[in-house]
């Protein structure tokens, strides 16, 4: 790519941008969240088709104009975009082939395709029925669907956003895996992620941007690189600690669940919590550990109004009396928030503005007489704006055009302006910049020293070891241990999560 220039309404996204991939190699792509990443490689895959940029895609010495996704495919190249956008309710083959069916004569032929899926899938090393409906599939599951989806192109040059963002240790292992092997069969990859050990361990080249240009480009082969300078190069300084200090100022219980059974919502014989109990005091971070699938966001969200599952036995307390919350808005009032790790589908209305994202959930604070104050949301929003340093020419620009690590923070703001007593929050780091972790770590120590409790549910280890000060484990919609954070290992916090016999906790 020879000097891209991308512009949208009142930012340049891209300025003069020249990004050189060898065939066969990893190329990693770092920067900040809205540095852009995604959109240098939309421009790449003709997202952005030929026009709406400057300057030129040159692929083997020839300048390309590609007019779409269908160009940029047909030239080898394939997307896997940052949110995953396979359809739920349709077959594993039916996804491969969707836009690109295989037919003969004007129909289907889906054995065909089932035996080519199936083929596919071989090569991605996923091990599932190409029948099985994709919703019946975990996230890593899923990209290693989408990987297969590519492959089905003749891919030359994969490009993946932000591939194991949502993906626990193990999963991303996996996948990395599966990239080297392709690889190894001669395909180049462009890999973006937030996750430097990842990039350090798996990439040839790393090219750095910062604010929409390229500050270098460094050569892993040649030594010296390590997660530390690719920091350096993403923030222009070294990152010493990568969490604040903090001495906790923790006082007594004011919430806490006993003995709380939650079925699931579709399959009633299935318990996603079963008789959990804990406790959160105020001033204090109590960390949720356990693997995917453990019933951590399942808990969070059926003690955040029922919103998941159906409620079945437990009682819950805030400042030792029984509460009962059916629904959102009475969590809401209760002084209870939950910035949920889902936020396109969940913490999120795309279509509106940033200001109304931050007040939506608060729109009471900011009415007279039940009419929005359009002076205060504005007001209110930019204070979230400049505090959390939300990247937006305005808070009048839709939310939708945020990148992903921003939106995340219009997530947190709006459920910080309804000064919860307690905040839940599930995995509120994904896809955030190691900058602005720090920010948001600092944010959270600050809410706790407000008084306020935080609830922290993250796949992150080191992270939920450096900010919380006691962390119970879930295993299978069990509390099986709680530990205090202090002085815990990453290998005993993994061997409480992995343990299945419970032990009695409160
Ligand atoms: N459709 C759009 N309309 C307006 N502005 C946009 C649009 N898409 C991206 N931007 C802006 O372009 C800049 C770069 O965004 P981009 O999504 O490429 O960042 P990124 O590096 O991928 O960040 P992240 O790590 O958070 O995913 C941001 O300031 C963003 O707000
Ligand atoms: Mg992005």
């Amino acid at each position: 790519m020879r000097g891209i220039t991308k512009e949208f309404p009142g930012v340049r996204a891209l300025a003069d941008v020249t990004l050189t991939v060898r065939r066969g190699e990893i190329h990693a792509i770092c920067g900040e969240n809205g540095a852009g990443k995604s959109t240098l490689m939309n421009v790449l895959s003709g997202v952005y088709p030929f026009g709406t940029y400057t300057g030129d895609i040159v692929v083997d010495g020839e300048v390309m104009r590609f007019a779409g996704i269908r160009a940029s495919e047909q030239a080898g190249i394939a997307i896997i975009h940052q949110e995953l956008a396979l359809i739920p309710e349709l077959s594993i083959t039916e996804n491969i082939f969707l836009g690109n069916e295989v037919a003969t004569g004007g129909r289907i032929d889906w054995v065909e395709a089932t035996s080519r899926a199936r083929e596919l899938l071989e090569r991605v090393g996923l091990r599932e029925d190409p029948d099985t409906q994709i919703k019946h599939l975990g996230v890593g599951k899923q990209q290693l669907v989408e990987i297969a989806k590519a492959l089905s192109r003749d891919v030359e040059l994969l490009i993946l956003d932000e591939p194991t963002a949502a993906l626990n240790e193990g999963d991303s292992r996996h996948l990395l895996d599966i990239i080297r092997t392709l690889q190894g069969r001669g395909m180049t990859s462009i890999i973006i992620s937030h996750k430097l050990a990842e990039i350090e361990a798996i990439a040839d080249s790393i090219t750095i941007i910062r604010d929409g240009r390229v500050v270098e480009t460094l050569d892993v082969g040649a030594g010296g690189v390590d997660e530390d300078r690719i920091i350096r190069g993403m923030v222009g300084r070294s990152l010493d600690r990568r969490f604040p200090d903090r001495t906790p100022d923790i006082g007594e219980v004011f919430f806490e669940i006993r003995d709380w059974t939650v079925q699931h919502p579709a399959i009633p014989e299935r318990l996603v919590a079963k008789s959990a109990s804990l406790t959160v005091r105020r001033g204090e971070i109590v960390g949720l550990a356990g693997l995917m699938g453990a019933g951590r966001t399942e808990l969070a969200m059926s003690i955040f109004g029922r919103s998941y599952g159906t409620y079945l036995s437990g009682t819950m307390f805030k400042d030792g009396r029984p509460i009962v919350l059916h629904n959102v808005q009475s969590a809401i009032d209760h002084g209870l928030a939950y910035v949920s790790e889902d936020r396109k589908q969940l913490g999120l209305n795309l279509l509106d503005t940033v200001k109304r994202s931050i007040v939506s959930a608060g729109l009471g604070k900011i009415a007279r007489a039940g009419v929005v104050d359009d002076t205060r949301e504005f007001r209110v929003a930019e204070d979230y704006r400049q505090q959390l340093r939300i990247k937006t020419p305005s808070v009048d620009d839709g939310v939708g055009t945020l990148s992903g690590g921003n939106q995340q923070k219009v997530v947190l703001a709006k459920w910080m302006f309804t000064d919860p007593e307690l905040l839940i929050l599930d995995e509120p780091t994904r896809g955030i910049d190691v900058g602005a972790k720090y920010e948001i770590y600092t944010i959270i120590q600050a809410l706790a020293a407000a008084g306020k409790g935080v609830l922290l549910i993250s796949s992150e280890l080191p992270e939920l070891l450096g900010i919380a000060d006691r962390i119970y484990t879930v295993f299978e919609g069990r509390i099986t241990d709680c530990i205090d954070a202090a002085g815990a290992s990453p290998e005993a916090l993994m061997r409480s999560m992995t343990r299945t016999r419970k032990k009695d906790v409160a």
